[in-house]
């Protein structure tokens, strides 16, 4: 599980808060099976006018994201969905994420890689915490608006009741280039280390510019697509 502060900046964040105000809600798609039994929240419509919007404003957000790009290693992404918890629909009892998800234009995407993007400040509600269990045991996120959690689409996770207020969030799949979970999170390390030492030690220092090479074989040979 890995957190991304501030991936929206102040006018995206009030921009989506506001359309969300104007949007048509449904209940219980966009989930498999077991899933849809766990699913009691509500979803902006597939149709609703403002979603094209709002989707293209977190796509490009996402792509601002150096972070996002290393520990997600995004090859495709689903348009994201925006949701809502609150009253008798507050929670998301413990589920995976199905493997397969259609595509817009046809196919599938493998999910890999799912993100929550917290829209509502955390003291706008009670409750609501996304839990998340991997091989490290449970994890919980409760975000400022504008942040990010990536997790393991095939980790157990649930979103807690809302027992006050409203949990608003975004939510994506993706499918990335390495699907393995451990070796996603290895790369990541990795990077986020190399990252650190070219700050200390410059662009140009040789055994850096070794150990960049030694990373992006190594992405090359775990990548799938
Ligand atoms: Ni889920």
């Amino acid at each position: 599980m890995i957190v991304i502060d501030n991936v929206l900046t102040a006018q995206e964040l009030s921009f989506l808060r506001s359309q969300l105000r104007k949007a048509d809600w449904a209940q219980g798609i966009s989930a498999g099976s077991q899933a849809r039994l766990a699913k009691h929240n509500l979803q902006v419509a597939e149709d609703s006018a403002v979603l094209p919007e709002m989707r293209m404003t977190v796509l490009r957000a996402l792509n601002r994201s150096e972070q996002l790009l290393t520990a997600a290693l995004p090859f495709k992404i689903l348009p994201p969905n925006f949701n809502r918890y609150t009253g008798d629909t507050n929670r998301y009892g413990p589920h995976t994420d199905s493997t397969l998800r259609p595509l817009p234009d046809g196919g599938y995407l493998r999910t890999d890689v799912s993100a929550t993007l917290f829209l509502s400040p955390p003291e706008d509600y009670e409750g609501g915490e996304l839990s998340i269990q991997d091989s490290y045991g449970s994890h919980s996120a409760k975000l400022p608006a504008g942040s990010l959690v990536v997790y393991p689409s095939g980790s157990i996770h649930e979103v807690r009741p809302v027992t006050r207020g409203e949990r608003l969030a975004c939510y994506m799949f993706m499918q990335s280039l390495v699907k393995d979970a451990e070796q996603r999170r290895e790369l990541y390390q990795m990077d986020m280390s190399l990252i650190s030492l070219r700050r200390k030690h410059g662009d140009d220092d040789p055994d850096l510019i070794a150990l960049t090479g030694l990373y992006n074989n190594l992405l090359r040979r775990w990548s799938e697509c």
